[in-house]
């Protein structure tokens, strides 16, 4: 490297997908790189995709063809795919955008500043790692042959490296990568690979160094984060030990599993104040014969009885929840017993989700006949997010006249006023300073979007009038 190169993440989807593009920066900064904040300032631009469903992958495609115009005045730009949809259409996108120098799924990260090297050294094919597969490159093109790096390796858990992270405020630690579950519709499991568990001893250091920085909320990610398990230690030991790291304020974790919301993770969740009253527990339905069909192994009666283990043992839990509509097969009364389903629990939050096909998830092979239109699906939808914002908007018009704890992560749209989270996780605006942002303010809510709240700061004297 003749002078320093320059690496632009841009990353879509999930937290887990943020949190890997901030393993890439640090991967990429340990070997010399400067990160760069902007496209037009990088060398190295690599975008950092989402897989699980069709609507995100044609926006990033477009995202990426649009990148592709920085390449004709530079055209030494490395332009490089990641993540799941990289993972999903592999060598298929190398064809497709031959504009794209590289394109690399989510375990091909340890590798990612040598291949860059290869690459730019003109990457003759023969000089490629054996578990590099190459792609024949387009004869016009200066540069070497594509790379593609698609392997995905069992045992990689990234152990040993670090992100880097930009946030004043909270972190995201991943604890877990991949799934070991099988729901049909996902495509998780195929870009991601077998669940793979990180070293607790390496996660507890990596969180004291979170705290010794200032930053003192962290959220434990996986995809079923409270399936952890590595040798003695179970995801409730690993909460536990993590909520009593000295500085660590707030913990959060997701996404759980239902199944695997033991009593005794509630009880670590109940008892450890740093853990925040606050839970995403996936559902995807509220309806048993879809939910068999999704292979969720749980019934509705079982989700029921978790989510009431869960308030019983925190009485003023803030609960989130995913729902898909329009499930292959999906009747339009099965799809009213999700809607039963919110009322029953009357969830603070959804993300609520159309059906989307994945290719290779077992979902396909369903008979054609069950695939729901899509206008079916769209007024499913309409109607689901109908329901869960009404709740939404009741249970927040309710909490009015709380008094709170607000992190405060950053300036409102409002000048002079900060946004920031409750330990529920529930959204507050209110006059503040941007000095403010990584700290704590104690806040009375006054009025309520339906979704996000209004607040006033009050001191601490005031909190104890109006608390007590
Ligand atoms: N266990 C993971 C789930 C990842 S996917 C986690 O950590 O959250 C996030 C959500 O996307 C799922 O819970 C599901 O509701 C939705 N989803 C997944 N595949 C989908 C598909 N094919 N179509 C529509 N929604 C999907
Ligand atoms: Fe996907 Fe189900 Fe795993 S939603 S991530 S296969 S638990």
């Amino acid at each position: 490297m003749t002078r320093t190169q320059r690496a632009y993440v841009e990353t879509y989807g999930c937290q887990m997908n943020i949190s890997d593009g901030e393993l890439m920066a640090g991967i990429l900064e340990a070997r010399g790189y400067a990160i760069a904040d902007r496209p037009e300032d990088a060398d190295v631009i690599l975008v950092n995709t989402c897989a699980i469903r069709e609507h995100a992958e044609q926006r990033v495609l477009g995202r990426v063809a649009q990148l592709k115009g920085l390449k004709t005045e530079r055209p030494d730009l490395v332009l490089g795919v990641t993540g799941c949809m990289a993972q999903r259409m592999g060598d298929d996108l190398a064809r497709k955008a031959p504009y794209v120098d590289l394109v690399m799924g989510p375990d091909g990260y340890r590798r990612l500043p040598d291949v860059l090297d290869r690459l730019r050294d003109g990457g003759e094919a023969e000089a490629v790692p054996p578990a590099l597969a190459t792609v024949a490159s387009p004869g016009s093109r200066k540069r070497g042959p594509q790379l593609t790096v698609l392997d995905l390796d069992t045992g990689e858990n990234y152990q040993g490296l670090e992100q880097r992270r930009t946030s004043e405020v909270a972190a995201w630690v991943p604890i877990q990568r991949g799934c070991d579950h099988r729901c049909t519709f996902c495509i998780v499991p195929y870009v991601r690979g077998p669940e793979k568990n990180r070293d607790p001893h390496e996660i507890l250091a990596e969180v004291a160094g979170i705290a010794a920085g200032g930053v003192s909320e962290v959220t434990l990610l996986g995809q079923t984060v409270n399936s952890y398990v590595a040798g003695e230690w179970s995801f409730a030991r690993l909460l536990e030990a993590v909520a009593r790291v000295p500085g660590i304020r707030r913990v959060r974790f997701t996404s759980p599993h239902p199944n695997d919301l033991t009593p005794e993770l509630v009880e670590v969740m109940a008892r450890e104040p740093a853990v925040c009253e606050q839970l995403h527990l996936p559902a995807q339905s509220g309806n048993d014969r879809t939910l068999k069909r999704m292979v969720r192994r749980y019934t509705v009666d079982s989700f029921l009885e978790k989510v009431e283990m869960a308030r019983r043992a925190i009485p003023d839990l803030a609960l989130s929840t995913d729902i898909i509509v329009g499930f292959p097969g999906e009747t339009d009364d099965e799809f009213r017993d999700t809607l039963d389903l919110m009322r029953t629990v009357r969830f603070d939050d959804a993300f609520t989700y159309k059906y989307s096909l994945r290719d290779g998830t077992p979902a396909t092979r369903l008979p054609e006949g069950d695939f729901i239109p899509d206008a079916v699906a769209q007024a499913r939808l309409e109607e689901l997010i109908d329901v869960a914002r009404g709740i939404q908007a009741e249970i927040n018009a309710g909490e009015v006249g709380r008094v709170e704890e607000v992190l405060v992560e950053k300036g409102a749209r409002d000048p002079g006023h900060v946004l920031g989270r409750t330990r529920r996780n529930k959204v507050v605006a209110f006059p503040g300073d941007l000095s403010w942002v990584g700290s704590y303010r104690t806040v009375v809510l006054t009025s309520t979007t339906g979704a996000t709240f209004a607040g006033e700061r009050i001191t601490a004297h005031e909190a104890v009038e109006v608390g007590g």
